[in-house]
């Protein structure tokens, strides 16, 4: 067995397939594996004739055919799969090889399957991959996390594999040790679900209150994407929305059940939010919409509440309310990307990652779900001034937040009158709203805590703790 592989690629389902095909075209030999022997042999009688495969019938075989330091990808489902994988392959690798995971792992299994191969001298790398079977095959957006060391052999192939950014720069970089690569593509995730319930709410504006068809929505999408909303999801909502059901010739998004599913990393980003006390409202709300539209049942039992019916407006104001539904979509954009990044910066904190939020928006910019123009300024935003607090501190963002404020609220007003919702906006505004406030309802919450359960508050004209005595004289003592 010929031990020339540079790379091997085990779990050949159309990911793992497409991106043993990726590494073969662009000039590796790469050793493939899959637990069905089948489909190894299925993919080289196929695909042979864009690179040099070698087929490994067998888990030693598998390793058998590769370099040292050898180099395994593993692109199986998260979960107890690659512990599986792991367990099976660890045991015929030696210190210095790595294993690299491309699935959707929660970052924490990462920690821990990392500290374990650690032990090894067996570097594990979990990183986020991200574009989909064309990404993988035509160049995704790649998040390796891992020690630093596993990225100087690995880094320079995983470029060339990657997609390439206008500037040519390629969509990879080493995000940060152990699971900061995962936990990076659990966040692109989280946003991507609040990016794609903006768009979503945005279509049933125009739908409900606009009046406009899918086609001529689908035109309007058409020309945002040529404007500061140029992104993957707003190109391919355009396609969507312009396609013909071929058996009803009915609008195709008319004819597909309303109920969104989910895999899960979305939740995972809101659920650790809520750990790291990290706000990301927009991708929560994203979360919770997918699963309203699941309850069925619930939902038919509430059709005939009370409220408004959307009257769709004359054509002059339909056309002025889509101009603001633009506005508001970008503003409630840059919202949900703030508290993405958020969320970056509290985990790199809290894991000692380090993580340089300007090249994460750097490998963004191509090859992932949601790739944008618009992640080009993110990083220029951040590559100006690293310690940023938030995405809103940056002038330009702020800016353009403030122009697009009156047209922000009268959509949401539009929106609450004529009952269509628009959590993803409205959640937006208000974490916009309140971050700028002058004053929050958290005053009254701590005295409240304070009466019923003694929890203490602070004081805004001096140092300390306080608790007021609310069953006696109500006097004050210091906690
Ligand atoms: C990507 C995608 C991908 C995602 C699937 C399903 O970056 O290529 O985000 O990783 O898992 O598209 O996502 P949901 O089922 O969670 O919507």
């Amino acid at each position: 067995m010929s031990t020339s592989a540079q790379i091997g690629v085990t779990g050949l389902a159309v990911m793992g397939r497409n991106l043993a095909r990726n590494f073969a075209r662009n000039g590796y030999t790469v050793a493939v594996h899959n637990r069905t022997a089948t489909r190894t042999r299925e993919l080289v009688a196929e695909f042979g004739h864009e690179g040099d495969f070698v087929a490994a019938e067998t888990a030693k075989e598998f390793v058998a055919a590769l370099e040292r330091p050898r180099r395994l990808v593993i692109m199986v489902k998260a979960g107890d799969p690659t512990d599986a994988v792991i367990q099976e392959f660890a045991p015929l690798l030696e210190p210095g090889d790595m294993i690299i995971d491309g699935g959707n792992a929660h970052f924490a299994d990462t920690r821990r399957r990392e500290r374990e191969l650690r032990e090894q001298g067996i570097h594990f790398v979990g990183t986020g991959i991200s574009g989909g079977e064309e990404g993988a095959l035509h160049g995704p957006s790649i998040m390796p996390g891992g020690s630093k060391e596993s990225y100087e052999p690995l880094g320079p192939m995983l470029e060339k594999i990657s997609a390439k950014a206008q500037d040519g720069a390629p969509c990879v970089t080493h995000v940060g040790p152990d699971g900061a690569g995962h936990f990076v593509k659990m966040v692109h995730n989280g946003i991507e679900y609040a990016d794609m319930q903006l768009i979503g709410e945005a279509y049933q504006l125009l739908r409900d209150v606009a009046g406009y068809s899918p086609a001529r929505i689908a035109d309007i999408f058409r020309t945002w994407n040529t404007g500061r909303l140029d992104s993957y999801l707003i190109e391919i909502t355009a396609e969507v929305l312009s396609h013909v059901d071929a058996a009803t010739g009915k609008p195709f998004v008319d004819v597909v059940v309303d109920q969104a599913e989910q895999k899960g990393t979305g939740r995972w980003t809101v659920q650790i939010a809520l750990d790291l006390g990290v706000p990301v409202s927009g991708i929560a709300e994203a979360v919770f919409a997918r699963s309203l539209s699941g309850h069925a049942a619930l939902r038919e039992a509430s059709r005939g509440l009370a409220g408004p019916k959307p009257a769709a407006l004359d054509e002059a104001e339909a056309a002025v309310f889509a101009d603001r539904v633009e506005q508001a979509l970008y503003a409630s954009k840059i919202v949900s990307y703030t508290q993405g990044f958020h969320e970056i910066a509290a985990g790199s904190a809290e894991y000692g990652w380090d993580i340089d939020l300007g090249a994460v928006s750097a490998i963004w910019r191509g090859g992932c779900i949601i790739r944008a123009a618009f992640l080009d300024r993110i990083r220029a935003a951040y590559d100006a001034r690293p310690d940023l607090p938030s995405l809103l501190s940056d002038e330009t963002f702020a800016r353009e937040i403030a122009a697009a404020q009156d047209d922000w609220r009268e959509v949401l007003v539009a929106a609450t009158r004529q009952g269509v919702a628009a959590p993803g906006f409205a959640a937006a505004l208000a974490y916009y709203d309140a971050l700028r406030a002058e004053r929050l309802p958290a005053a009254l919450t701590q005295g409240q805590r304070d009466f019923f359960g003694a929890h203490t508050y602070r004081r805004v004209d001096r140092d300390g703790s306080f608790h007021t005595l609310w069953g006696g004289d109500r006097s004050e003592a210091s906690a």
